[in-house]
């Protein structure tokens, strides 16, 4: 299908529909990269590699080695002899020294994807996908390094991941193993990453690209709601439709860099893994280190089509979720409605209102177990507080089921409170520095996920509750970053493995879940968005996208995280207002046209808002559900963005087979005398009519794309419409 070695070359030729990356030897068995780009009909030459310019390749013509390690694109660059731009395998030998050379050895293809055991990872059937594997290795210190390129024919996506063997008889150390690399000349790039903070994740950023190195990164122990495991070239003319993109993606949770490197001679080096900071594997005999994947798209029609290949992979071979492509239930999280002020009762009145205006599911968020009345307790205690479920959980399950809900529930299980029973108990579990204290924050510490028997207990404590009654749904949590890096129970030469390993651990856990629990709709959630990645969405089909709800600021925040994930995966939800974090008021229309854009549902307490809000609920779930199936599937098309200085935001979702697309503009700011804007729909059929719901209005497909649609201007700032339009024949 797309992989093939052209032995008289030495070039390995990888095809995905539009794309082609080639893969070039040196004379040697350097492992070279030679092109990445828009599809090429020929065999292709090494010719890139310039092995004819000085200064040479060391066989041939003799020159330094040095000089020739520090110009060579490599495909996977090891640390220590010359090759100064940043390295993707800093490996210590038994002689204590940094140092590695890799020189090819064999390669294999194969049809389909393999799995990449402990690891989330992208899955292809044998019609879908193929692998090739590069096996190199230096053999002072005895090692194996497999690079594994997996190409997905349809989704034009590239998926890297590299493993590390020790077949040799020393103990050697692991100081930095990347995932993924590239070396390019460059061309004028800018570089375009996701940054934030706690309720404004994933702003979308964009820059020259300057000599030197420029990074995401995280070291956190997750991928933070800071910096985005993501980092995309574009070339400078590049908009939602024109220019070139190399997009990198990290299929990993915990800490990763990110990093482009514009190199003296206009070199362009583009590095993913996970971050060398607080990171020693210990590599015995006999033993194998795996590098989580990288996932890596080309572009050549601007942002808008990486985002579709994006959204197309993940949804296709990355979401193993039932509840994919299944409707979601909409659902009320007693959240900002009470934060820990309430009990059955209380619990009871929402679902009964949210019954009455066709909302599916109660979810039960924190405060539920131990004695938690506020963030500072209990976490690690999972048992019920009676003074609160006062006929305990069963039955509060059963009367919320009654009412015509399903049951979900809120956990932190990675969490321990130092005020538990079971810090009490175990103080040993949290992770700490012997002899140090650790820093507390929002109260809690982290538990030691390297330790068996440590995630034993807490994936015992979900799997107890879950089994006492029948819940529908999780919301995973997370409310604090890692420090005071150290395990009670890895020795001194291990610590260095303890940030991965608790990513490890998390894996497992959820793992256990989706595996015993294969109904369960699992969804994950850190402070708000701060572990919205990858890794998370191969357990769980939705991520909640940021604490922060407020209509205008989730619009950065949702347009942001669509740049690369799929609108179903998008935790969002209808506030109340003024809003908790903000202050702002919104039209209750607008927060829900912008929750529609993701999950849905409704963060307050519908006991409490103005009858004219709560009337207008019903209405909201049905357009949700109506909707839901082309939002689910559709073609993500970004039309206009406020963060880009417009005065509006506006999107649309095209059906595959172009037969409806859905349109929403949010007027963010009224302008004084304005006249109505044009925005130019994608993804339709050219010679088709489509009539738009809800009036007599019908347009030709070419003329909804190149004359545009026109938005009436109305006075007002935050108001929100959702265009609907349906094919009803050809021209
Ligand atoms: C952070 C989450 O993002 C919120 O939705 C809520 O679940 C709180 N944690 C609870 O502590």
């Amino acid at each position: 299908m797309g992989i093939r070695y052209v032995e008289g070359k030495k070039i390995f030729h990888m095809d995905t529909e539009h794309t082609t990356y080639l893969i070039g030897l040196s004379p040697e068995g350097y492992v070279g990269h030679i092109y990445y780009g828009r599809k090429l009909g020929s065999e292709g030459n090494n010719y890139l590699l310039r092995m004819e310019e000085a200064p040479y390749t060391p066989s041939v013509r003799e020159r330094e080695k040095a000089s020739f390690m520090d110009f060579f694109p490599m495909e996977c660059p090891a640390g220590g002899i010359g090759d100064y731009r940043e390295s993707c395998l800093d490996v210590r030998g038994g002689s204590g020294s940094i140092g590695c050379e890799l020189l090819f050895k064999e390669y294999r293809i194969t049809k389909g994807k393999p799995v990449l055991p402990g690891l989330p990872a992208s899955f292809g059937t044998e019609d879908e996908a193929e692998t090739l594997e590069l096996v190199c290795e230096d053999r002072l210190l005895g090692i194996e390094v497999i690079l594994a390129y997996s190409v997905f024919w349809k989704c034009d996506m590239i998926t890297r991941n590299i493993r590390v063997d020790n077949r040799g008889e020393e103990h050697l150390k692991l100081e930095k193993v990347y995932s993924a690399c590239l070396d390019m000349d460059n061309r004028d790039f800018e570089m375009v990453t996701l940054v934030g903070s706690w309720a404004r994740e994933r702003h979308i950023q964009r820059g020259a690209l300057r000599f030197g190195r420029q990074m995401v990164s995280s070291v956190k122990g997750e991928s933070s709601h800071q910096e985005h495991p993501f980092l995309a070239l574009v070339t400078p003319e590049t908009t939602q439709e024109t220019g070139e993109v190399y997009a990198m993606n990290f299929v990993y949770s915990g800490n990763f860099m990110a990093q482009a490197e514009l190199t003296q001679f206009r070199q362009v080096r583009m590095t993913m893994g996970i971050h060398p900071d607080h990171f020693c594997w210990n590599l015995r005999p006999g033993e194998s280190f795996q590098a989580p994947e990288a996932v890596l798209t080309y572009s050549a029609e601007g942002l808008g089509l990486m985002t579709r290949n994006f959204h197309d992979f993940y949804r296709e071979h990355l979401i193993r979720s039932p509840y994919k492509y299944r409707k979601r239930p909409v659902l009320i999280n007693n959240w900002e409605a009470t934060y820990f002020d309430f009990d059955s009762e209380k619990l009871l009145a929402i679902a009964r209102e949210a019954k009455k205006a066709g909302i599916e599911m109660l979810v039960m968020d924190d405060g539920w177990f131990g004695k938690r009345n506020l963030d500072d307790c209990s976490l690690g205690d999972w048992t019920v507080n009676e003074e609160k479920i006062t006929s305990g959980l069963p039955d509060l399950v059963e009367k919320v089921n009654e009412i015509g809900l399903q049951f979900g529930i809120w956990f932190e299980p990675e969490m321990i409170s130092p005020d538990s029973d079971l810090y009490r108990a175990h103080p040993d579990w949290a992770i700490r520095i012997a002899g140090r204290t650790p820093s507390q924050s929002r109260a809690q510490y982290v538990l030691d996920l390297s330790r068996k028997e440590v995630v034993d207990y807490a994936y015992g404590c979900v799997a107890d509750i879950l089994h006492s009654a029948p819940i529908a749904y999780v919301k995973w949590d997370m409310n604090r970053q890692l420090c005071d890096i150290g395990s009670a129970c890895l020795d001194r030469e291990s610590q260095g493995e303890l940030m991965h390993r608790y990513v490890l651990g998390v894996y497992e856990m959820q793992e256990r879940l989706v595996t015993e629990f294969p109904e369960l709709l699992l969804e994950n959630c850190s402070g708000g968005g701060a572990r919205f990645d990858p890794g998370m969405l191969y357990y769980s089909p939705q991520i909640w996208c940021s604490d922060d709800v407020d209509a205008m600021e989730r619009l950065r925040i949702q347009e942001g995280t669509a740049l690369i994930y799929p609108l179903s995966t998008m935790g969002a939800h209808v506030g109340d207002c003024p809003n908790h974090i903000v202050g702002r008021n919104t039209p209750f229309d607008t927060r829900a046209h912008v929750a529609m854009a993701g999950t849905f549902g409704y963060e307050l307490d519908i006991t409490k808002i103005a009858e004219e809000e709560r009337a207008k609920i019903p209405a909201q779930v049905e357009e949700y559900h109506r909707y839901q199936p082309l939002m689910q599937r559709g073609d993500y098309y970004r039309l206009a963005s406020w963060s880009d200085r417009k005065p509006y935001d506006c999107w649309e979702v095209a059906a595959k087979d172009s037969s409806e697309a859905l349109v929403t503009f949010v007027q963010v700011l009224a302008e004084p005398n304005m006249h109505s804007r044009a925005v130019f729909l994608r993804g339709l059929q050219e010679d088709a009519e489509y009539a738009l719901e809800g009036t007599e209005e019908v347009y030709g497909g070419d003329e909804l794309m190149r004359c545009g649609y026109l938005v009436p201007s109305e006075p007002g700032d935050f108001v929100s419409r959702l265009y609907h339009f349906v094919r009803v024949g050809q021209v």
